[in-house]
């Protein structure tokens, strides 16, 4: 398939390389800017397009990457613009596009949060839609390029649609979705991408009260980081839970709720991730711990109290 990419920004660009690496024809690129899309198609030897429907009628697949707000406004455009290229073919009253007509490339737009719904003006129009968005956090593009490569994908498919055999052919891991979980899935993916960050600069700041630089307090806590992730990847989740919720270490975390006092907005994120982590702990770690679980859930419900207090 001859791929076409509307969007030449981070994603549309990694993507772009990412399936020329693995041997697909690139059409081009078509964006906002020509600029952009000039130095996408530089990147991936293609073809830079002023006009998107000029792009269209070169590709079989058709990838939506601009930004989230603008996809329903795209799609809507393309669909008006294309029903009006068909009318002016045939030069009969507006109607559908035809197969004989022009090319029905397959359009899919790359968003974890919207739905397939997005692109609904080009699925009304005929047009076979799709979603597919890696779980890949893309501010980079040469490192989002090879990391597409390792990625797994969701996608919101046609069940025996031009899109799903694309993907089966080109060996693109992906897990369906069914219509209407792509927020929930969304929120998962912001749980272990972004709020990853936003606890490791929680951290950074405590080590900050206590001393260490900025610099000494990443150096110091990306090995510990990265040992819970290797320790998630070879064991699983609630398997590799440590520290003192999951040993049932009461007294350690009274300690943290008091030197956390003087920090409400941490404190607050302290007892709602314990009270996570409890629940996480009784999966596995503390089920031979009831006691220790009800203190620690005691505790965490009496700070509640006081606080609200
Ligand atoms: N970044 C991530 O980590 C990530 C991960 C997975 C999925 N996604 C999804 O990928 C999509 C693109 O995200 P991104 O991070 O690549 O954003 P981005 O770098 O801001 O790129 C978006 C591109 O869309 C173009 N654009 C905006 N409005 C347009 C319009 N009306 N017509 C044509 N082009 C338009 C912009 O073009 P100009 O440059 O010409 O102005 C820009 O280059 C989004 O749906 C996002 O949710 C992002």
């Amino acid at each position: 398939m001859r791929i076409g990419i509307i969007g030449a920004g981070k994603v549309g660009t990694a993507f772009g390389l990412f399936l020329k690496d693995q041997g697909e024809a690139i059409a081009g690129y078509a964006s906002r800017t020509h600029d952009s899309a000039l130095k996408a198609a530089e990147l991936t030897h293609s073809e830079a397009f002023r006009n998107p429907l000029d792009l269209i009628c070169e590709a079989d697949l058709v990838f939506l990457t601009v930004v989230d707000d603008q996809i329903e406004v795209v799609a809507q455009d393309l669909a008006e613009a294309l029903s009006l290229l068909e009318t002016q073919k045939s030069g009969k009253k507006k109607e559908l596009l035809s197969p004989e007509s022009l090319k029905r490339p397959i359009f899919v737009h790359m968003s974890g949060a919207h739905s397939r719904d997005a692109l609904a003006p080009l699925s009304l129009a005929g047009f076979e839609t799709a979603t597919l968005h890696p779980l890949v956090s893309v501010s980079e593009v040469q490192r989002a390029r090879d990391a597409f490569g390792k990625a797994l994908f969701s996608a919101e498919v046609e069940s025996g649609g031009g899109f799903e055999a694309w993907l089966v052919n080109l060996g693109i891991p992906f897990v369906r979705l069914e219509a209407g979980s792509k927020a929930l899935y969304h929120a998962g993916a912001v749980f272990a991408s972004n709020f990853v960050v936003t606890l490791m600069d929680t951290a950074v700041q405590l080590f900050k009260e206590v001393g260490f630089s900025e610099k000494e307090a990443i150096k110091g806590l990306l090995p510990l980081v990265y040992g819970s992730l290797d320790n998630v990847a070879r064991s699983g989740t609630a398997e590799a839970l440590t520290g003192p919720v999951a040993r049932g270490d009461v007294a350690t975390v009274e300690k943290h709720l008091k030197a956390l006092e003087a920090f409400s907005e941490v404190l607050g994120l302290y007892k709602t991730l314990s009270a996570a982590t409890l629940t996480l702990a009784e999966r596995d770690k503390l089920k031979v711990k009831p006691d220790a679980a009800a203190e620690l859930a005691n505790l965490l419900n009496e700070e509640d109290t006081k606080g609200e207090g």
